[in-house]
């Protein structure tokens, strides 16, 4: 018997990601190849072919994590945390701060690792849900109430949970929802977890929330460079956090798990951390695209599905309009077409709902064998 149940999307992704053609669901931007990185840093080859690979510090090298303080106003490298992956810091912040018992509200739906830990450690794991709404100007949107969080949280959570922008729906908080949620955590003492790992890619820059590491100091910041830069085969990611003591814990567990990052990551990483913005900057534009096209696909297509439009990140959670179950749509869509669609199924939602992903490049003509698929098929 194991600690966890499994990853479902995990498995999903295990068994299509590599045999599909095209994947019309995946999370992270288009990626970069190594020359490409390597151009952006005069010398970098040199520098590379000279790196020792022994082990590297536990917490990162120390010039990595200078390059990511950098991206945060007044925050020192030792405030930065690094690991291989997201997904390494989501569980050993959870197993350094949480025992059996407490309380952790997270948003739903979520990443599955980020309610799963917790559940599997024993917490109270409470659903904080996101509705679609239509707000006083009309727009529609994904929403996640603040003024929920004294009745989740009861007489104290542990720990809140947010992934802002969100998988999979694309929300985003407004700045002033988002200090509502930071002002609460503070009055209760809660930390604050936020996945920013989609940050960086809003639909409107002016929209970008501050990370909650710089407003919170109870706040825990997690950023990967495997959505925004599209660079996830690196296998960095990061926690940043003022909780000097929270960090201290998680080097306790680290060392039983990966026990430092690899070397060669880190030399690429801090290449992307340092051009950080023009990479995201490429990726944005790359989104903004594909994102034209969507609208239009769904404006077109409305009796097949409808989406509460993303604000940020490269994924959103569309409907099919009939309101049939998505997964038996998306098992006769990657065979017939190749194209893959991930089933809400997945993240224990409603089964009418699916994934689509648009930070690739070839999202163009993804849509176009989904579209193509759709005339075949009389839909
Ligand atoms: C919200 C969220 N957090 C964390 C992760 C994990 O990121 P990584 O695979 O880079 O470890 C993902 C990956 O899909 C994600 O969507």
């Amino acid at each position: 018997m194991s600690f966890f149940v499994p990853f479902a999307l995990e498995r999903f992704f295990a068994k299509h990601e590599f045999s599909a053609k095209y994947l019309l669901c995946s999370s992270d931007c288009e990626s970069l190849p190594v020359r490409e990185l390597l151009a952006m840093d005069e010398g970098s080859i040199d520098r590379l072919l000279d790196l020792r690979l022994g082990y590297t510090e536990t917490r990162g090298a120390p010039s990595l994590r200078a390059a990511i303080a950098d991206h945060y106003a007044g925050l020192a490298p030792d405030s930065v945390f690094v690991h291989s992956g997201a997904e390494e810091a989501i569980l050993n912040l959870y197993l350094a701060t949480l025992k059996a018992g407490d309380r952790v509200v997270v948003n739903y739906p979520c990443y599955q690792s980020l309610a799963e830990i917790p559940r599997s450690l024993g917490c109270e794991v409470v659903p904080w849900e996101l509705r679609e709404t239509v707000d006083g100007a009309g727009r529609a949107r994904w929403f996640l109430d603040p003024d929920e969080l004294p009745r989740l949280c009861g007489d104290g959570a542990r720990m809140i949970v947010l992934n802002a922008p969100h998988n999979p729906t694309g929300a985003l908080p407004t700045r002033r929802e988002f200090d509502a949620i930071v002002a609460y955590a503070r009055k209760t003492g809660a930390l604050l977890l936020v996945d920013e790992v989609y940050r960086r890619i809003e639909r409107d820059q002016a929209t970008r929330l501050p990370s909650v590491c710089e407003v919170y100091e109870n706040g825990v910041a997690l950023d990967v460079l495997s959505k925004h830069s599209g660079l996830a085969g690196l296998r960095i990611g990061w926690l940043a956090s003022r909780r000097a003591d929270v960090l201290d814990a998680v080097a306790v567990v680290k060392d039983y798990n990966s026990i430092c990052s690899s070397a060669p990551s880190e030399a690429l990483a801090e290449i992307a951390v340092k051009n950080l913005e023009a990479i995201a900057e490429r990726n944005r534009a790359i989104v903004a695209g594909n994102l034209t096209l969507l609208d239009g696909f769904f404006e077109r297509r409305s009796a097949f599905a409808r989406w509460t439009p993303p604000l940020a990140g490269s994924i959103a959670f569309p409907r099919l309009t009939d309101g049939s179950d998505a997964e038996a749509l998306a098992d006769r869509l990657v065979a017939e077409s190749g194209v893959l669609l991930l089933p809400g199924a997945y993240y224990d939602y409603d089964r009418s709902y699916f994934r689509i992903g648009f930070g690739r490049a070839n999202m163009p003509e993804a849509l176009r064998r989904l579209e193509d698929w759709l005339d075949d098929a009389g839909r």
